[in-house]
């Protein structure tokens, strides 16, 4: 089982569901595929182990150039690199004079890299400087956001991306502080959230917070949404689309875009006639419910605990 030989507990990022990836994504010798979150490689590495394929890979994220050599020098003429966004996906297959793919996967969220150094200014207990840009080119950072927002831009921020039921008051104290002085650390901000909650919490109470800080400053949400449509454009007839998401606003964005596309309506009953027919259904769902990491897994890898996987093939 490959996600037995690649498990390694001292990896970088740990690739989340390896096994059930490659199951859906299926891959065979001489197709294409797109990994459109390269982050350490994980997915890219092992889909080239598994058949003499080739693979096209993009990250926004330039520090995951040393995975990018490391593969380039593995498989000097089936792995091909860009610096991109994955919404991007057409753009970047064309430059490399290729139309179409027989699968695309994506591996939504931010790497074990990303979080865990803390200069990246993703977590709630670095004391560096609020930042969160996947993309270290992007002028816009957390720190922007914190400081120049107004309460009415932070509140909504917070309340849309993190669902936090305390967002008015966290964006009322948050434009209080910065008056005295800039919120400068993650640390000063997560600071400010606690102390708006009493008592023990199970869940950090700046979680929310600060999922929705990095969801907007990346435009994480709109990136999936467009990384779908283009994708499904790209994808021959056959071709698997693979989607792993880390919380429920992502797996809205799949779940809805996958169902709409294989015909399937909110609300509909199956026992009713066909109300509503698609005239284009594009996809047909590989598994109806979403799957989730088994429980060696999480207990290997407790990042991978919120992890959702949805699949389909484009007719
Ligand atoms: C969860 S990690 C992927 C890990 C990878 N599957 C592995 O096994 O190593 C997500 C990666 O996607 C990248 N990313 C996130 N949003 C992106 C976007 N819109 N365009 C390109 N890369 C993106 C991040 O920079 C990060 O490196």
């Amino acid at each position: 089982m490959i996600n037995e030989l690649a498990f390694n507990p001292n990896q970088p990022h740990i690739p989340v569901m390896l096994n059930e990836v490659l199951s859906f994504l299926k891959p065979q010798a001489n197709e294409i595929y797109f990994d459109g979150t390269f982050g350490a490689g994980g997915y890219s590495s092992a889909i080239l182990q598994s058949c003499n394929c080739q693979v096209y890979a993009v990250d926004q994220d330039h520090t995951v150039d040393k995975f990018v050599k490391k593969l380039q020098e593995n498989f000097p003429k089936n792995f091909h690199f860009a610096y991109a966004k994955f919404s991007q996906v057409k753009e970047v297959l064309r430059s490399f004079a290729v139309e179409q793919v027989d699968g695309v996967v994506l591996d939504i969220g931010v790497s074990s890299m990303q979080f865990d150094e803390k200069i990246r200014g993703f977590s709630f207990d670095s004391h560096d400087k609020l930042d969160m840009r996947m993309n270290q080119n992007q002028e816009l950072s957390a720190f922007e956001v914190v400081n120049n927002f107004s309460e009415e831009q932070l509140s909504e921020i917070i309340y849309k991306f993190g669902d936090e039921p305390k967002a008015k008051k966290i964006a009322r104290k948050i434009t209080t502080q910065r008056c005295k002085q800039t919120i400068t650390s993650c640390c000063e901000l997560a600071d400010i959230v606690r102390s708006l909650y009493v008592g023990y919490y199970k869940t950090d109470p700046a979680t929310r917070t600060f999922q929705a800080l990095r969801i907007y400053v990346n435009n994480e949400l709109e990136e999936l949404s467009q990384a779908l449509k283009n994708s499904l454009e790209i994808l021959k007839s056959g071709g698997r689309m693979v989607v792993v998401t880390f919380h429920s606003l992502e797996d809205k964005i799949v779940k809805d875009f996958f169902r709409e596309k294989s015909g399937y309506f909110k609300g509909q009953s199956r026992y009713l006639p066909d109300l509503n027919p698609v005239l284009n259904i594009e996809l047909k769902l590989l598994n109806k419910s979403a799957i989730e990491p088994s429980d060696l897994e999480v207990k290997r890898n407790p990042r991978s605990r919120c992890a959702k996987l949805r699949s389909v093939v484009k007719l």
